[in-house]
């Protein structure tokens, strides 16, 4: 037989690794907490339909779709903003609004392979439904923040845009949904040649304007698209939401690096204020989304207005390495269990379970070495303590407690051993 590799664009996490990602979980769940976000669980497995929807001809593209063995054609989610809104207009269609919810898990994507960019991937996603308000957006974007904040990550950026002024111009214009769709993923590729191409000469003026109003200051920024596209109304009023929204992120404490009058995202559903966040250190996002006013009602639900976010927690985890931030993970002392004969075995799997009942990180010895080699081994994987079980210390309710790194031993009472090792 062969040996086995993961199919390209799949990845093992190696211990260091997954302590890692569960590090930036932990820490998208400690968000969510803090902001009422309430948490989910959906299926690996959607629809083909459902996901296919409005997210768009890039994200099609690229899924994992197959027929199961009902012959339906099913895929992998690329992303959960689909599953939740389905929620939305089914199980979830009666709750309160705003209804805030999270979750947290793997998506996947038929993505070229490379560092940052995997074929499955993990995301914390958060969707605030039910408000159209700006304040439901400026709020995406400071858990966003806070989260950057509680894994400790340095000089991030935020590059904020608004799909309603591109789609307002496009709309008065006369293009067609489709052929915006088309301009809209090309323009999120920067490739505005292409773009621009494909709609009217006066259109294409427009849209070339826009690339240009960009300027130091992001109030600025948000004023000249105000003044640039007033005879375009719909793209007037999506211009002042751009401009509300920035006001309440930056008084809510989080500064927005750049309004960027051209940014388009790849998903197609978006109506409103859209945003990623950054490293300098990586040219990939960590994080993106914004809002989605229709998706809800082609779905078949009555028109709910919605945004949310979606954070790369690998990218978040790579980033994290980039900048040589350590895990903060409490470690408790790791202790190892050693019967000296066959006979205390039992006595000593007792002992084991009453330390572990105290929340201390306990191995067992099961390979049936003996104690010398036992103790070799401990040391070696670097463990702090031996509590070495012998029949003579049994008979006086003791056991014999060795301090690996410093090569010291005493003898414990049982039921003082879990305080003697924390002490
Ligand atoms: P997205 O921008 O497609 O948005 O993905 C969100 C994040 O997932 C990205 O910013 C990036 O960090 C990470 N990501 C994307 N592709 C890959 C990949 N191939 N490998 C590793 N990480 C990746 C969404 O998914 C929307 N559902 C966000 C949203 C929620 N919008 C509204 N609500």
């Amino acid at each position: 037989m062969p040996t086995f590799q993961t199919v390209r664009g799949m990845r093992d996490l190696l211990p260091e690794d997954a302590a890692a990602l569960n590090c930036v979980i932990a820490k998208a769940r400690e968000t969510a907490g803090l902001y009422g976000y309430r948490e989910i669980v959906t299926p690996v497995v959607e629809p083909y339909e459902l996901l296919a929807a409005k997210s768009g001809e890039e994200i099609r593209q690229r899924m994992f779709t197959f027929k199961d063995l009902g012959d339906r054609t099913v895929a992998l989610r690329p992303e959960f903003t689909a599953s939740i809104a389905r929620l939305a207009t089914t199980a979830l269609r009666n709750e309160p609004k705003p209804l805030r919810v999270f979750s947290v898990g793997s998506v996947y994507r038929y993505d070229e392979p490379q560092r940052g960019r995997y074929r499955e991937f993990w995301q914390s996603d958060f969707e605030i439904i039910g408000s159209n308000k700006p304040e439901a957006d400026a709020e995406i974007i400071l858990l966003t923040n806070s989260l950057m904040q509680a894994v400790g990550l340095r000089n991030y950026a935020f590059k904020l845009g608004h799909i309603g002024v591109l789609r307002g111009i496009l709309s008065q214009e006369d293009v067609d949904d489709k052929t915006q769709n088309a301009v809209l993923q090309r323009m999120d590729k920067k490739e505005y040649t292409e773009a621009f191409a494909l709609v009217p000469e006066k259109c294409r003026a427009t849209l070339e304007g826009l690339l240009k109003l960009k300027s130091g200051s992001v109030f600025e920024t948000a004023e000249r698209i105000i003044q640039y596209v007033a005879d375009y109304s719909e793209a007037a009023a999506s211009a002042e939401n751009l401009l509300a929204i920035l006001k309440l992120v930056t008084e809510g404490g989080c500064e927005i690096a750049t309004v960027e009058p051209a940014f388009a995202r790849g998903l197609e559903y978006y109506t409103g204020m859209i945003f990623e966040v950054y490293i300098p250190e990586l040219d990939i996002a960590l994080g993106g989304g914004g809002r989605y006013d229709r998706l809800i009602e082609v779905f078949g639900g009555e028109a709910t207005p919605a945004t949310g976010v979606a954070h790369g927690l690998d990218r978040i985890a790579l980033a994290m390495q980039t900048q040589n931030l350590a895990l903060k993970t409490k470690q408790d002392k790791r202790v190892v269990v050693v019967p000296v004969k066959d006979e205390q075995k039992g006595a000593a799997l007792k002992i084991a379970q009453q330390l572990r009942a105290t929340g201390m990180s306990v191995e067992f010895e099961v390979m049936g070495r003996k104690m010398a080699k036992a103790l070799e081994d401990a040391d070696k994987r670097q463990m702090d303590y031996a509590v070495i079980v012998g029949e003579k210390e049994l008979q006086q309710n003791t056991v014999v407690l060795r301090n690996l790194a410093k090569r010291t031993q005493t003898t414990v009472v049982i039921n003082k051993l879990a305080e003697a090792i924390r002490s």
